[in-house]
């Protein structure tokens, strides 16, 4: 028995929401430790969606905990909108089973207009990064910076009026910068006060929690955010996150050590998408990359932005494979190939004329590189909501055993469509 960590092996958006909440029946805590509502993960159970941004996947099933970690940077807006949301679904979020971690940063509306005024001043020169305009890398820069604002500063109103006034002098030299009107101190304390007791009962020292259900010997399971291409060390700088969403970050971003963590399960969509900017070597703009779009429904859960689609790349993915120290994948969305005559792997990439097994990282060396592929025989059968190995057609199955070679990581589970129980397990990674 172990704990187990998932963490997206690509760019986002692997299919990590399904898996955490099929996962999750067999755990007894899920721990958010990075990112914020920057991320959107769908779960789908008996035909009824579920759209998670902040709160931990494991929340919607009945007598698990979830917990948000010191790493996550915390909407509080957010969190109570996402609460309601959940509420009318007939799922409630109380201290019973949710936590927040005491020593976690507040994203504050400051955070949220500073991120537009940003992406908006950069659309005129070309160099906007794409981002969900939530205020994330913002918060995260006040985090670094030592001025943040944290869960824990609402209980002690007496000794916040010296912390609002760091963060301001901060943001309002950017504000007046960009042109925009700077903020009153007393806006920042009346958002704060306006929004304490609704957070506070949720509060908690997350790293002791955690302490102390591990010595119990419960089944710890860690939801991670983005995927390791948007990894702000590990990915596609600068047109990243500005969190480490690496397994690794499981550790520091709840508090507990990493011996502890256990499995890593890395979640990879068995074709590649990405929202927002930056290099994207097998991106398809033809009509198969439509038609991945239209067939996997490749639409930001956040944004709404349409997700660019193209060929899986096995070179990044066996990156991710070493970046993270994954175990096994869980491979997501195959039923998507269903009825593509060919499919293509990209094996490495040519640069300059030199042959390659990895990406490069310098940016420019990433816009430059060419795809090497490889190509397999597709298949016509369905594969949607296949539940067992044996239901899948020959050539579904040579295109995993391909996939698992080049990536230098096994399959642990299959997905076959968006619902909870269309999933073949191949490793319990609770038991391995
Ligand atoms: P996350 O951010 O990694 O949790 O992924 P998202 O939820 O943003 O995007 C994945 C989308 O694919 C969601 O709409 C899921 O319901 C859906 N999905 C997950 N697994 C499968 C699968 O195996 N097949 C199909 N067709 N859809 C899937
Ligand atoms: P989940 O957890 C896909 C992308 C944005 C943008 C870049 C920076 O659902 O997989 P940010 O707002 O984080 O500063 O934006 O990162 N991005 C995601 N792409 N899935 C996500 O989350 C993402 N979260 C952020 O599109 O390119
Ligand atoms: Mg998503």
């Amino acid at each position: 028995m172990t704990n187990v960590v998932v963490i997206g092996s690509q760019w986002g958006d692997e299919g990590k929401g399904k898996i955490v909440d099929w996962l999750s029946e067999r755990a007894d805590i899920v721990v958010r430790f990075q990112g914020g509502h920057n991320a959107g993960h769908t779960l789908v159970i008996d035909g009824v969606s579920y759209k998670l941004s902040l709160l931990p996947s494991g929340v919607v099933r009945p007598g698990k905990m979830a917990v948000i970690g010191n790493g996550v940077v915390v909407d509080p807006h957010a969190l109570i909108a996402e609460m309601g949301r959940l509420k009318d679904q007939g799922v409630d979020v109380t201290p019973e089973n949710l936590r927040i971690a005491e020593n976690a940063t507040l994203i504050l509306s400051i955070h949220r207009e500073l991120d537009g005024m940003r992406e908006d001043a950069a659309s005129n020169s070309g160099t906007k990064i794409g981002t969900t305009r939530r205020g994330i890398g913002p918060a995260y820069e006040d985090k670094v910076g030592r001025r943040a604002i944290r869960v824990m500063d609402l209980a002690d109103l007496d000794a916040l009026d010296a912390k609002v006034d760091r963060i301001l002098t901060h943001h309002n030299a950017l504000r007046r910068g960009f042109g925009a009107p700077e903020v009153e101190h007393s806006a920042i304390m009346e958002e704060l006060t306006s929004i304490a007791d609704r957070v506070l009962p949720f509060m908690d020292s997350v790293w002791r929690l955690l302490d102390k259900e591990r010595r119990k010997g419960s089944r710890i399971l860690f939801e991670g955010a983005q995927g390791s291409l948007l990894d702000i060390d590990h990915g596609t700088y600068p047109f990243v996150t500005s969190s480490n969403t690496v397994a690794g970050q499981a550790a520091a971003g709840s508090g507990m050590g990493p011996g502890s963590l256990g499995y890593i399960l890395g979640i990879t969509k068995a074709y590649t998408t990405r929202v927002g900017e930056g290099p994207f070597p097998t991106e398809l703009t033809d009509e198969i990359g439509q038609f991945l779009g239209e067939r996997g429904h490749e639409f930001g859960t956040v944004t709404g932005r349409k997700r660019r689609c193209g060929w899986f790349d096995a070179a990044l993915v066996r990156q991710s494979v070493a970046t993270n120290g994954i175990t096994g994948i869980a491979l997501t969305k195959l039923d998507v190939l269903d009825g593509i005559d060919e499919l293509k792997i990209c094996v490495g990439y040519k640069l300059d004329g030199q042959e390659i097994d990895y990406l490069p990282a310098a940016q420019a060396a990433q816009a430059r590189v060419e795809p090497i592929y490889i190509t397999l025989e597709g298949w016509k059968e369905s594969t949607v909501g296949a539940r067992r190995w044996a239901d899948l057609p020959a050539q579904a199955i040579k295109y995993v055993r391909q996939v698992e070679e080049l990536i230098g990581a096994p399959v642990a589970l299959l997905s076959t469509s968006p619902e909870r129980d269309d999933t073949i397990l191949v490793t319990d990674p609770f038991e391995d």
